[in-house]
């Protein structure tokens, strides 16, 4: 064998460092060698350098050691039975970036998507600690992983690091790393206990108090709110696992609006769910130790053990438009030029922001909207569907707001007036219910009465 070119093979790292991703002709080029002697080169290199693509078209990545280890990331899935398998492999570049073949995976990527990621690869931005029980978990486990107290602070080794090891319970049906797989193989031997209903109200109360006090509580599910997860036994549901938000249990204005809002959350998923348009999981009201709580089945859970993956807007806006914020439709749109979803969904996705919008749901960013990838990519039912208008404002004022109502394009007004139909029930439903305080109900049917006085001046309910 011809001796390698010793400064051209050290070259090779700087080179890959700067460049992150490179073909074999950019490399011989910049490393002053031939085409050949490049390919012998990288081959000489073996694991450490990834290769993406077949040896014509093929582009290199320096390896990125986890913490130490080399090895390249298991991906796996749990199936809709809870049966798990080996997905695929996740690899991570020197300085940064991974490689996951995430079209091969089966999920949503344009038709010429790379597997190359630039951070993490999408789907592990839904399943990466967040929010109320985000922050929960890094303060219980800063110390011990030498991660941030702040997972938004977490790097892309922090977030992957603790995904491989705490991770067996994320959001939708990925798990990576063995160690998290293994544990949740161990669940499906040694499955936790359901919560019976004699039991509910007690458990309920002492999970919220460990959830405020040491912020515990459950894994996965993002979002602000104070909530826990659990499983709990209910004949009518078609899996035990749920995401319970919760209200304060004192009196003041702030904690009672947010009670009230809590009731709006669930009889706007009730008027959803009863739409036969879309579809939202089922949920109850609990009232117990002076807090209300919302109770929301997960629909990312199939019976006992089974999994369905998940892909929120605001991941897929992320990876392949970058919009940020803005109209769930003019995402969903931008997502459909590029071939991300089908064009189908556009209808689904415009009749929930319309939903939203004649609430007065204020707070439809992108983490709010999700896609169930299988069996065949949808959108996934209702959440965090409020007239967050009303919500207090973090010091404990209940500003008054005053609601306006957004009217459509004429090309928008069959779906509008589907979305109108469902708000005057939704108004209604709030303007009546008991759990809600006078004075919120009162605002309720305040909006009740312009839905309608816009109906009868306009006549676009479409109720015939
Ligand atoms: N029924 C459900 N099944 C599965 N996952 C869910 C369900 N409801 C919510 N989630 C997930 O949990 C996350 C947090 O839920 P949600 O948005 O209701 O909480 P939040 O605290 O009100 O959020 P935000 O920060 O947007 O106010 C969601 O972004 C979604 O990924
Ligand atoms: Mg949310």
């Amino acid at each position: 064998m011809r001796p390698t070119n010793k400064s051209a093979r050290s070259l090779l790292d700087i080179e890959l460092r700067v460049r992150r991703l490179a073909d074999a002709a950019t490399l011989a080029k910049a490393l002053g060698v031939s085409h050949p002697t490049i390919l012998r080169i990288i081959q000489e290199r073996g694991n450490e350098v990834i290769r993406i693509g077949t040896t014509k078209n093929a582009r290199y990545a320096l390896r990125r050691s986890l913490r130490g280890n080399p090895e390249p990331i298991p991906v796996y899935k749990v199936d809709e039975k809870g049966k798990g398998s080996l997905l695929a492999y996740m690899h991570l570049a020197d300085p940064e970036g991974a490689v996951l073949d995430v079209k091969g995976m089966g999920w949503p990527a344009p038709i010429d998507g790379s597997p190359w990621w630039d951070g993490l690869p999408y789907p592990l931005t839904d399943m990466r600690p967040q929010g109320f029980l985000g922050r929960s978990l890094a303060r219980q486990i800063a110390k011990t992983f030498g991660v941030s107290e702040n997972p938004e602070e977490w790097s892309d080794d922090d977030v992957i690091h603790v995904l491989t090891i705490k991770g067996n319970d994320n959001q939708g049906n990925l798990i990576i790393g063995d160690t998290a797989y293994q544990d949740f193989l161990h669940t499906v031997i040694h499955p936790v206990t359901s919560i019976t209903e004699d039991e509910l109200s007690q458990q309920y109360i002492e999970l919220a108090q460990t959830a405020t006090r040491f912020g515990g509580g459950g894994s996965s599910a993002g979002g602000e709110f104070p909530k826990f997860t659990a499983k709990r036994m209910l004949n009518e549901a078609s899996n035990p696992y749920v995401i319970v938000k919760f209200s304060g249990a004192d009196d003041s204005p702030a904690v009672r609006r947010w009670s009230d809002l809590l009731v709006c959350e669930h009889l706007a998923l009730d008027v959803i769910r009863q739409s036969g348009s879309l579809c939202a999981p089922l949920s109850r009201i609990i009232q117990a130790g002076g807090r209300t709580f919302l109770e929301v089945e997960r629909f990312d859970r199939v019976g006992e053990f089974g999994r369905i993956g998940t892909a929120s807007l605001a991941s897929l806006d992320n990876a392949y438009v970058g919009m940020g914020s803005g109209s769930w439709i003019d995402a969903a749109q931008k997502l459909v030029t590029e071939r991300v979803i089908p064009s189908g969904l556009v209808e689904d996705i415009s009749l929930m922001w319309w939903f939203g919008k004649l609430i007065a749901n204020t707070d439809m960013h992108f983490g709010n909207l999700t896609f169930m990838i299988e069996p065949s990519l949808k959108l996934s039912p209702a959440y965090d569907m409020l007239p967050m208008l009303y919500a207090p404002l973090a010091g404990g004022e209940v500003p008054l707001r005053e609601f306006e109502l957004s009217l459509p394009k004429p090309q928008e007004e069959p779906t509008w007036s589907l979305a109108f139909n469902l708000a005057i029930k939704f108004w209604e439903a709030a303007s009546k219910d008991v759990r809600i305080t006078n004075s919120f109900r009162a605002l309720c049917e305040m909006n009740l009465r312009l839905l309608q006085r816009v109906d009868e001046k306009l006549g676009m309910s479409n109720s015939g």
